[in-house]
């Protein structure tokens, strides 16, 4: 079993937690690729993992935007992830999406008003046939730019583990 996993990133949270849920896949000795989403590249038939994970930092309660993208840009000299988002990126996965063991995460700040990137993602790629091997799981930022509370990084390694067992159980089905 190998798998791929793509992030969007703005300020580098998502992009952390995307490398220490990939050490939590290693820890059970999965290869993972880990890509930025703008040179991640469209998985084909022929060329897609046994697992696809995404991951994105929540902007106005979900996926962000061309908008929401250009505010976070105002906010820092540079930014992690430059061009498109996992938003356009879903737009042309969708089409061979079917049947693909995916698990989705976010970033977004504490409460039931935060909304989740994961979910909208999750909602996607479920429409479009694909199977979540674990409910969409959520990492908590302290503010916009302010980075991941202390434990989180914990917390998504530990997710990764846990992803590599359900997609083993879901491979073998
Ligand atoms: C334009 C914009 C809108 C945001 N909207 C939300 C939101 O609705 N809910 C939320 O929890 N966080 C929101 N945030 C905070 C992001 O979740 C936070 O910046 C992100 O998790 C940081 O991850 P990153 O460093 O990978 O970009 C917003 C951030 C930006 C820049």
């Amino acid at each position: 079993m190998a798998a791929l996993l793509v992030f969007e990133s703005m300020y580098g949270s998502t992009a952390a937690v995307a490398e220490a849920v990939a050490a939590g896949l290693a820890d059970l000795r999965i290869p993972v690729t880990v890509c930025e989403v703008g040179v991640a590249g469209i998985p084909t038939l022929a060329t897609r993992p046994d697992l696809l994970v995404v991951g994105a930092p929540t902007h106005q309660r979900g996926l962000s935007t061309p908008r929401t993208r250009d505010a976070a840009r105002g906010d820092v000299a540079t930014t992690l992830s430059r061009g498109d988002g996992v938003r356009e990126w879903l737009d042309q996965l969708v089409a061979q999406a079917s049947g693909q063991a995916v698990a989705v995460f976010d970033t977004a700040l504490a409460g039931r008003l935060a909304g989740s990137a994961a979910h909208a993602i999750g909602k996607r790629l479920t429409r479009a046939g694909a199977e979540l091997v674990m409910p969409p799981e959520s990492f908590t930022v302290t503010g916009r730019t302010s980075g991941l509370l202390p434990d989180e990084l914990e917390q998504a390694r530990s997710w990764g583990r846990s992803l590599a067992l359900f997609a083993a159980a879901a491979a073998a089905r």
